[in-house]
């Protein structure tokens, strides 16, 4: 059967509201048949049609569009065998830069003033008739703070922390949300916002009001009726508002305080006023990935522990919320609940290394059987402890949330550790894509820290499909940039200020986001825009990193990038030096190696973009850092002071090094990773890069050696102590369980839902499976594996632009066989063990070779 697998417009396939004027769109195909050719593929929309049939992306081309209209685009592609398909895609527009007719409003007697700690959330109320028919009812909105909408008593929208975490000061989503279905003759809109990013305490110096003094509001109800009338229903100081709700207290780090005592119908409201606010961001249409929930998880174990507590075990670390349901509630009694990740000796829950997050649920109940879940916050967490209640009497679930990102890859091996791993990556990743790429679901960072992203993407496109949520951070990081060129740390910066101490900081690997980034997107996709949009924002932090570099530098120092006005993280979290310091340290290498990568990456990039000039400047000068580096640090191979893994693996993976200069570097890693009994010692820079600088080098048995190497540190230690997600430190549990946090200069920071070593799951896909892009969008692509004997059989897949491509080996009874689905319009380039190369078109192969 031939068919259009995925038709989207801005990559979504339904519910798409923009203000895009230009909108893209993309399509995929399944085909059961081999060898089949697209021989047309027409798309048309809004009185134009356009042939896309040799990419799987077209910019709208129709007549331009109106605001608040709706659209749709037709799909129609034919087979060289004569066999056709057609899929539509609807998708409406926001305002598309028209002005909203409501105003911000809020609450004028409201002077929060209280510092490191969240306000209390507000409820507005606005109530409305209708005497006619309504044909459809939308609500655009937004607000300073968090929001919930409840039309009639029902929520309007299962989102979570709307309108969503942006850098504010610049840029504000709002949402449409259609409330047709709500409405009644008679109705009282109840919009409660809570602290959330823009006003809530954010950042580990949890300090607070970081877009706007207090919460505010902003919304449109456009009204149409069957009539032909229209009417808006709009924020201003007719809407009244109340500090009285149930909701005490909303804070992302420290939980929520909800008493339900309070009936919100009794709750007595005054009158709303118009509200100036302290920054003028631009709002557009939800561009990226909203907050939902995902899977229900359910205790695996429940205890009560000496101190009187109940202790509940989902088995499972993640980011969400609880549903408590309670039995014969008495008014006023208190539960208090606890969230964390790992248990104290004593079997209580560790909130020590939550740092100031308090991550607890305060509930008051009301008389009789009740039910609550908090909507303003969330907790990274795996046990929670129950106080304030009798056993019988509460019974919890947990709800999984983070943003609406297609799972689209999967990998599988003969190694069930592996396979754990690769699970405890896509956990990582699930609890740390909530709105933005944050480091950690749970203690007070839970921040966009670029370096963190920088090195997971290409795990994440495999696994998701990261495409609208990265591209709406990626608005962000573009607004953040700083004149100088630089970057923040973490994207939006939202009041954390480093960077401004610094303005002209640009940071090697965490700033390196603004090319990596992107360009993984590009190699995914084959979208040209992830380039062409963000190209000077890449040129102009290379042209920083380049000034910082060759501050009062002369001859061959000027390549090399030394701490002189700048900030770097170095060899990050490794552990083979015990002390922050001593990482950041390593800088020099790290960061002197991170201008190799960049400088080269947008050498490439400039190629690609059809700049030859360009391409070719940063090439020169990506030798002369290359040069330096051999120069400055390197005796003969070897590197000249302490040696240590992430000091080769860099220089060896951005090919730094001439031929006879690599043998010997590869040689020396290698010594060295024998000397370390197999363990890493990579901190997060060379953590992504160190099984290839060994295994694409003729070290393959080495690479294998260090990933299936189950003592620590290593990622198969995590897995085998129990681990269900990737850890910040390679050493976060000791074999007894306890958490592993002694003072190195890192006030006890300790994770245990850090994707960024989770990066290795890259190399399970093009290493061990071997499936790897040769060509943006996997036009082309290989199978090519890097085999173990360790290993009988690996297979993955991914959605690639085209289509799903299947790819999996294994042996059998003397065979080695390559199963491979190859998408239309694709070509892929299967590696035999015996050296043979075969190459397919689309269709679903079966390959085998004798293995001697
Ligand atoms: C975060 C990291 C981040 C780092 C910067 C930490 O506090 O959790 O993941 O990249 O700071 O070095």
């Amino acid at each position: 059967m031939f068919k259009i697998r995925k038709f989207t417009v801005e990559y979504l396939e339904k519910n798409c509201v923009t203000d895009n004027k230009l909108p893209r769109f993309s399509y995929a195909l399944e085909c059961d048949e081999n060898e089949v050719e697209l021989e047309s593929a027409i798309l048309s929309c809004n009185g134009r049609e356009k042939e896309i049939k040799d990419v799987r992306i077209a910019t709208y081309e129709g007549e331009k569009l109106k605001p608040f209209s709706k659209y749709e685009a037709t799909l129609k592609v034919k087979t060289n065998k004569g066999e056709e398909a057609e899929a539509k895609v609807a998708f409406e527009t926001g305002f598309l830069g028209t002005k909203w007719v409501a105003e911000w409003i809020s609450d004028p007697n409201y002077q929060f003033v209280e510092k490191k700690v969240s306000p209390i959330p507000m409820v507005f109320k606005k109530t409305f008739a209708f005497d006619k028919k309504v044909k459809e009812a939308k609500l655009f909105i937004t607000a300073m703070g968090i929001y919930d909408v409840y039309l009639n008593k029902k929520l309007a929208s299962d989102r979570y922390f709307a309108p969503g975490f942006t850098s504010y000061k610049t840029n504000l989503q709002y949402q449409q949300i259609n409330v047709t279905d709500l409405l009644e003759e008679n109705n009282e809109l109840l919009v409660p916002v809570a602290g959330g990013w823009a006003v809530g305490s954010f950042i580990f110096t949890r300090g607070n009001r970081n877009a706007a003094d207090r919460q505010a509001l902003l919304a449109e109800l456009h009204v149409e009726f069957e009539d032909g009338t229209n009417e808006i229903i709009k924020t201003d100081s007719s809407w009244e508002v109340t500090l009285d709700g149930p909701d005490r207290e909303a804070d992302f780090y420290d939980g929520e305080t909800f008493d339900a005592r309070i009936n919100i119908d009794e709750v007595k409201f005054h009158q709303a006023a118009k509200e100036t606010l302290k920054i003028n961001p631009t709002l557009y249409a939800e561009m990226g990935s909203p907050v939902i929930e995902h899977e229900t998880l359910h205790y695996v174990s429940k205890n009560k522990i000496e101190n009187g507590k109940i202790i509940y075990d989902f088995g499972q670390n993640f980011a969400g919320v609880l549903v408590l349901k309670i039995k014969n509630g008495k008014t006023g009694e208190e539960i208090i609940i606890k969230h964390g990740e790992v248990l104290l000796p004593n079997g209580d829950v560790n909130s020590a290394i939550l740092r100031s997050a308090k991550q607890t649920l305060h509930y008051i109940c009301r008389d009789g059987d009740q039910k609550f879940k908090p909507r303003f916050t969330y907790m990274g967490f795996r046990y929670v402890s129950v106080e304030g209640i009798d056993e019988e009497n509460i019974d919890l679930e947990a709800r999984v949330i983070y943003s609406d990102i297609d799972i689209i890859g999967d990998f599988e091996c003969s190694n069930p550790l592996l396979n754990r791993l690769h699970q405890n990556i896509m956990w990582s990743a699930k609890s740390n894509f909530v709105e933005i790429p944050t480091d950690c679901p749970q203690r007070d960072e839970r921040m966009g820290w670029t370096g963190d992203i920088s090195i997971f993407s290409q795990t994440a496109n495999f696994n998701f499909d990261m495409t609208r949520f990265l591209e709406k951070w990626l608005k962000d990081v573009q607004a953040e940039q700083l004149k100088t060129g630089g970057l923040p740390n973490t994207v939006p910066a939202n009041g954390y200020g480093f960077p401004a101490t610094m303005p002209a900081m640009a940071i090697d690997f965490w700033g390196d986001a603004i090319l990596n980034v992107p360009y993984q997107l590009f190699v995914r996709t084959g979208d040209l825009s992830f380039l062409t949009n963000y190209y000077e924002n890449m040129q102009r932090y290379v042209k920083a990193c380049k000034f910082w570099a060759g501050l009062l530098s002369f001859g061959k120092n000027k390549y090399i990038w030394r701490n002189i006005s700048t900030f770097h993280f170095g060899d990050w979290l490794t552990t083979d030096i015990p002390k922050m310091g001593a990482w950041q340290a390593r800088h020099k290498y790290t960061a002197t190696a991170s201008l190799r990568y960049t400088t080269n990456l947008l050498s490439e990039i400039a190629t690609i973009l059809n700049k030859p000039e360009e391409s070719k400047e940063y090439k020169e000068y990506s030798e002369k850092v290359a040069d330096a580096y051999v120069w400055k640090f390197m005796e003969d191979g070897k590197l000249k002071g302490e040696e240590f893994q992430t000091g080769y693996v860099l220089p060896i993976q951005f090919k730094m090094f001439d031929e006879a200069t690599n043998k010997k570097a590869v040689n020396n890693l290698k010594s060295l990773v024998e000397r370390r009994d197999y363990c890493i010692s990579t901190g997060f820079p060379g953590t992504p890069y160190i099984l290839y600088a060994l295994a694409d080098n003729g070290e393959v048995e080495t690479a294998y050696k260090m990933l299936l190497n189950t003592k620590c540190p290593s990622w198969l230690y995590e897995v085998k102590v129990g681990g269900t997600t990737i850890w910040e430190r390679w050493d976060g549990l000791d074999e007894n369980g306890q958490a592993n946090c002694g003072d190195d200069g890192t006030h006890g920071m300790i994770s245990f839902n850090h994707y960024a070593a989770g990066s290795v799951g890259n190399f399970l896909y093009t290493r061990l499976v071997g499936l790897e892009p040769v060509e943006p969008g996997y036009k082309k692509f290989r199978v090519k594996p890097v085999l173990t004997p360790e290993i009988s059989y690996a297979k993955a897949k991914t959605l690639a632009p085209y289509g799903e491509i299947k790819a999996g080996w294994r042996k059998e009874n003397g065979e080695f066989i390559v199963d491979v689905e190859v998408p239309i319009g694709t070509e892929c380039d299967v590696y035999l063990p015996s050296g043979k190369v075969e190459t397919v078109k689309n269709g679903k192969y079966t390959i085998k070779e004798k293995l001697n």
